[in-house]
């Protein structure tokens, strides 16, 4: 059962149908364009979606709002600290803008970054700065249905080729992303972090984590690893900080917050070129473009999250929403990761082709059937068109992401979902693909607007 109980209630928005089609073709059939005030649940995203709890929004009325030296700011250095061991804590307003910083201060042209899986807004700040975004995870994690237990692990063997092909000088950092978003929410192993960081010891390469959902990656190796079993899961988030150089961070996932992030890292070099460029762009070095306040509301969450009664609950709806949809037979990507569960568009609409978007259909689709917002992790994101030739490059895997926000819904609204998916599976002939009116060259899925190819889903 969930571990807390309910003392603020806002209500569901309920729609019609034909209101779900009007804002569908309102919406180029994008549905980060749709008002969430027509959406019935939104499992758009786990990111800044969370419920904060009585402690937070307590701790919101203490905000020291000072330019400089705001006593929550020193509170937030001291959690991170304590949870990373970095000495450098640098707020940020949000994960995306820590990678900003990160990649504009140690990215050359022509440079490569390895991650397991980049994240978008990752992917797409290695390439702003004309540096290469390179994907280095287990083929596993290429396998809709492999059981790996860590598909986010990285393969030691593709960094082996990134530096044979470009040598050291072009290799700035390496990323590890726990858990890893992209490739379906799956965790890495401490055994992987500790190949990865003596492969970048070696090599004298620093490694950063992309620690957004820190604690569910090591409530995942708690539970998948038995090495990590005896351990706490603080413990085990320590032994992965232990073994890099820094680590990015939106507190928007695992800080239990709605706003908020962070860099942190020992190395003291970086730190100061971070902060002044901090400080062109965000805000002084004590608050990074956070008030007080939200800075106290990301100490409590980080603190909040650690709590193992949580953490079992909040990774266990997650895996029993996708037991419960694969009970109904709907493809999923498995194992269920931490923060959502990944339908299988492929799978799923196997007469629509990548070029048609099947995961955008049915991410459509779904809102058609019953108001629920998902999130297209497919072609429209990921596919590029050459320029010169118009010819597509697709990604490997097409899926709605079924992201379940902390503290927010109940096994009740996710059984919803589950009978909508169930309904929708039966009638897949029906739904048909799509095709681009517009598209951005920059992190296109926000803002593309699309057309369908067929009948209405
Ligand atoms: N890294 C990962 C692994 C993420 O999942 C995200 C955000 C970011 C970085 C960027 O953080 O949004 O605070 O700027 N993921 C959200 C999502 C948006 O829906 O998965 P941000």
């Amino acid at each position: 059962m969930e571990p807390y109980k309910i003392k603020v209630v806002e209500p569901l928005a309920f729609t019609t149908r034909a209101e779900r089609e009007a804002a569908l073709a309102g919406a180029g059939y994008n549905l980060f364009n749709v008002p969430a005030a027509l959406i019935t649940i939104d499992l758009l995203t786990d990111s800044g979606t969370s419920a904060m709890s009585d402690r937070q929004w307590s701790g919101m009325m203490l905000g020291d709002e000072s330019y400089a030296g705001s006593r929550n700011y020193f509170h937030l250095e001291h959690m991170v600290r304590r949870i990373t061991g970095y000495r450098h804590v640098i707020p940020t307003h949000q994960g995306r803008v820590a990678e900003n910083l990160l990649f504009s201060t140690v990215v050359k042209p022509g440079d490569r970054v390895p991650n397991n899986i980049h994240f978008d807004t990752t992917r797409a700040n290695v390439e702003h700065n004309l540096g290469v975004a390179v994907d280095c995870v287990v083929d596993d994690a290429y396998d809709v249905t492999s059981p790996h237990p860590f598909k986010g692990d990285m393969d030691i063997a593709k960094l082996d080729r990134v530096l044979a092909e470009v040598g050291r000088e072009r290799l700035p950092l390496v990323m590890l992303t726990i858990t890893n978003n992209s490739g379906g929410g799956q965790p890495v192993s401490l055994a992987s972090a500790r190949a990865a960081s003596a492969w970048c010891r070696r090599h004298g390469i620093p490694l950063f984590f992309d620690a957004c959902r820190f604690a569910e990656n090591a409530w995942l190796c708690k539970t998948r690893d038995p090495d990590c079993a005896g351990m706490s899961v603080e413990q085990i988030a320590r032994a992965f900080f232990d073994l890099g150089d820094g680590c990015t961070m939106s507190a928007k996932k695992d800080g239990l917050v709605n706003i908020g992030g962070f860099i942190a890292t020992n190395d003291d070099a970086l730190a100061t070129r971070l902060s002044n460029m901090l400080i062109l762009i965000e805000g002084f070095t004590t608050y990074g473009g956070l008030a007080g306040r939200d800075l106290e509301a990301i100490a409590i969450g980080l603190e909040e999250v650690l709590d193992e009664r949580y953490l079992e609950h909040r990774v266990g709806q997650v895996r029993r929403f996708g037991e419960r949809l694969q009970a109904a037979g709907v493809p999923i990507v498995l194992p269920v990761g931490g923060h959502a569960v990944f339908l299988d568009a492929r799978r799923f609409l196997p007469h629509v082709p990548q070029p048609h978007f099947p995961a955008q259909a049915l991410t459509c689709a779904l809102y058609l059937e019953a108001g629920i917002r998902g999130v297209e992790i497919g072609g429209l994101m990921f596919g590029v068109p050459d320029e010169a030739t118009g010819a597509w490059s697709w990604p490997e895997l097409e899926l709605v992401r079924l992201a379940v926000p902390r503290r927010v819904y109940t096994d009740a609204h996710l059984d919803y979902v589950v009978e909508a998916c169930a309904r929708l599976l039966a009638r897949r002939d029906t739904i048909h693909g799509l095709r681009i009116v517009s598209r951005a060259p920059v992190l296109p899925h926000f803002t593309a607007r699309l057309a369908p190819l067929g009948g209405p889903a």
